[in-house]
């Protein structure tokens, strides 16, 4: 019990290390202008994909160290050739979230064997010839932010910055340049970047076209032109990064600074990280007595934080907690739907207890959950842990959870076959950006169909990622999480607290037959339920009669033998893969990504945990599982001790 305590502490500590150790002050403006396919059909699929893929990881790793980079894999029609370019002013962390921003999109091009896009700090294209020395093309575009119409001076302005970064981009050892004219009401900001593989003068001709086409937007107070081989953008308002601090410099002052202001760091860490032990271990100290000590400095030190919301302003925004703006009852609280004073919505999130004890935790948990932007990602606003109650705030989305649907027997056929197809294709994706974005590595720990949410055109959200993390220290609240979710849980997990992720891909392959059969895995919900829906979907595929199980809402005895017969059997298999007993037979997100969205022959899966089972009991699986043997993921475990599992 000591022990665990100890061990439980030390992660905590590592964890809070790692991530006061990553800066992430900057912005990766990972928006997307434009993503153009090249609308040229692939010859030989699973070619152009195995080189598409090994491409992609080869400039991923480039990415890592360098900003810019390019691949070349295979031969022939279906060899790929990607260039990758971040812009100048983003930090590395942010060049590595632009990338897997854009890695995650440009698959959609798919079938077609290339594809450009443009984000606002970082550019991809992949094509199946050598194009790292074009510059324009008659396809080029500018983009116009419209909202705001300027005056004849800002016009002006615009024309004199752009045309000096233009002229600077081209002499730099980076292609890159900023310019920046601060004046009241006619502010410029600018950037141009070529792509690193041209030669000086072709990025000068690049540029200079980009000037000229720019230059089409005014008077809006936005423009951007994308060109073949460059990018500018200019704007009214401030969307560039802070000057980096290049350690090449061979001014001693600034090295002295740096070196002073990185000791001060770890003299800052050290102190903080002393307050945390010893807030932990007295906590665990006097765990059974209500904690009334005070971590208000760290509370204070962290409200400065950019994501910081007034508990005031959350509690205007739900009418005091109105019941009537009751949403939802999540995991780990109660959900609020709120309107604020411009007329922005909202959900809150109002949490079960206060987090006023691990403020430095819960603010570097949301630090990071906020870094992570993806169109399959439910976007976290701002939080506080300063009021009452700690609350989270998130993007507000009407059409609440997929639970709604495939579990309703009317709702369940507004979600036609191709739309639940979507929907799943959505959340792979969106697991796959958490679970395979370099920068932090995000375990849910809780996908279910009541945390997949979705939009006006019912496009799949993921709800509450992350968040588990922070709340580890608290046991109660671990108990409830589990008995609320027990079907979804992976045995390794259940019983060992073994943590990594390919317990996600567990609950996501039951997710994967809920939303075929239309039953949900939940127990407690029926007593005749004698077997779990994983053993019914394994009985079925031995068979060979998974029609049968198929939900009747998605009528799909009217398609015998058609295309979606096929998908929805394949997704049925893919779940069966991802539930298996054994950790390392579970394949990773992407492969699944992969697995669904190509025609390739599957694995067959091994028998799943729990087959023969009578009682799914907590105790028995314990007993079972202990002289299981996981595989060799045991280096990416995040451990949970045992003991927060099991109080006795
Ligand atoms: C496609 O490529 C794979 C592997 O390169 C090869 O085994 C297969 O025969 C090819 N298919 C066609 C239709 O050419
Ligand atoms: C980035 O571009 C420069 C200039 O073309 C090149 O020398 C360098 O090798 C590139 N970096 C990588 C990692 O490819
Ligand atoms: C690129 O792909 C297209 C369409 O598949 C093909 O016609 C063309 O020959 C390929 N180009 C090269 C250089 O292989
Ligand atoms: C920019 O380049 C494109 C493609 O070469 C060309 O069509 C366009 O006329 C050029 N625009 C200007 C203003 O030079
Ligand atoms: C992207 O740019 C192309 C021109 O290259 C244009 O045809 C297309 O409409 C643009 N797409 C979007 C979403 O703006
Ligand atoms: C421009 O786009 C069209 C279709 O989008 C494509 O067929 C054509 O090859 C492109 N031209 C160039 C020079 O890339
Ligand atoms: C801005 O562009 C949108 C879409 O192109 C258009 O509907 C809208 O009318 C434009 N607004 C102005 C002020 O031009
Ligand atoms: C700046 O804009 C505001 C509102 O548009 C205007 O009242 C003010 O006079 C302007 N200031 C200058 C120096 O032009």
């Amino acid at each position: 019990m000591e022990k665990s305590t100890h061990t439980a502490s030390f992660f905590v500590v590592i964890i809070v290390i790692l991530s006061l150790l990553v800066p992430s002050k900057g912005n990766a403006r990972s928006h997307i202008d434009n993503l153009t396919c090249s609308q040229q059909l692939v010859k030989n699929g699973s070619e152009f994909v195995s080189n598409f893929v090994r491409s992609m990881a080869r400039i991923g790793s480039i990415v890592r160290t360098y900003r810019n980079g390019t691949a070349h894999t295979g031969t022939g029609p279906d060899s790929t050739y990607a260039l990758a370019q971040c812009y100048g002013d983003l930090t590395s962390e942010d060049c590595i979230l632009c990338y897997a921003e854009a890695r995650t999109v440009l698959p959609t091009c798919f079938p077609d064997n290339g594809a450009r896009i443009y984000l606002d700090g970082c550019f991809m294209r992949v094509d199946n010839y050598s194009f790292y020395h074009e510059y324009t093309s008659p396809n080029d575009s500018v983009v116009c932010g419209n909202t705001t119409s300027m005056s004849g001076l800002f016009g002006a302005s615009v024309r004199q910055a752009v045309g000096k970064a233009v002229m600077d981009a081209s002499r730099n050892w980076d292609y890159f340049a900023r310019e920046s004219l601060v004046k009241v009401n006619e502010s410029v900001f600018v950037m141009a970047q070529c792509w690193r593989s041209l030669s000086p003068a072709d990025c000068r001709v690049c540029l200079e076209n980009a000037s000229a086409v720019i230059s089409k937007c005014l008077p809006w107070s936005e423009g951007r032109a994308l060109n073949t081989g460059c990018f500018t953008r200019y704007s009214d308002t401030d969307f560039l990064n802070p000057v980096p601090v290049r350690s090449s410099s061979s001014n001693r002052g600034k090295i002295i600074a740096i070196v002073v202001s990185v000791v001060s760091c770890v003299a800052v860490l050290i102190v903080v990280l002393m307050i945390i032990v010893s807030i932990r271990k007295h906590r665990y100290i006097q765990k059974k007595r209500k904690g009334s000590y005070d971590a208000k400095k760290l509370t204070k030190m962290l409200n400065d934080s950019s994501l910081y919301f007034k508990y005031s302003s959350a509690e205007k925004a739900t009418a005091n907690w109105d019941e009537s703006n009751k949403i939802g009852q999540g995991g780990f609280g109660t959900v609020y739907k709120g309107v604020l004073s411009d007329g922005r919505e909202i959900a809150v999130k109002r949490l079960f207890f206060n987090n006023k004890f691990r403020a430095a935790d819960f603010y570097n948990e949301v630090n990071m959950i906020s870094s992570v932007e993806h169109k399959n990602l439910v976007r976290l606003l701002g939080c506080s842990c300063s009021g009452p109650e700690s609350i989270l705030v998130y993007e507000y989305l009407p059409n609440m959870s997929l639970d709604r649907f495939i579990f309703d027997e009317t709702k369940g056929k507004t979600l036609n076959w191709a739309k639940r197809f979507e929907i799943i294709i959505g959340t792979t994706e969106g697991l796959v950006y958490l679970h395979e974005n370099t920068m932090n590595r995000i375990i849910h720990r809780d996908i279910k169909a009541a945390n997949i949410l979705l939009d006006i055109r019912l496009r799949a959200k993921i709800a509450d990622f992350g968040l588990a993390r922070s709340f580890q220290g608290d046991q109660s609240h671990i108990s409830t999480a589990i008995a609320g979710t027990l079907g979804y849980m992976a045995p390794e997990y259940l019983a060992h607290g073994q943590l990594t992720e390919k317990a996600d891909v567990y609950s996501f392959g039951v997710l994967l037959l809920e939303m075929v059969t239309g039953m949900e895995n939940n127990r407690s919900k029926s007593t005749e339920y004698t077997d779990s829906l994983v053993s019914i979907a394994w009985k079925h595929f031995q068979e060979s009669t998974v029609e049968e199980i198929f939900d009747p809402n998605l009528l799909m005895h009217l398609y015998p033998n058609t295309n979606y017969q096929k998908e929805a059997k394949k997704v049925v298999q893919v779940g069966l893969l991802c539930t298996q007993e054994a950790p390392s037979l579970r394949p990773c997100m992407s492969t699944i990504l992969r697995m669904l969205a190509k025609d390739e022959p599957l694995p067959v899966p091994s028998k799943p945990p729990f087959i023969n089972e009578k009682t799914m009991e907590f105790n028995n699986i314990t007993e079972k599982l202990r002289y299981y043997n996981y595989g060799d993921d045991s280096s990416s475990i995040a451990t949970v001790s045992n003991s927060h599992f099991f109080p006795r």
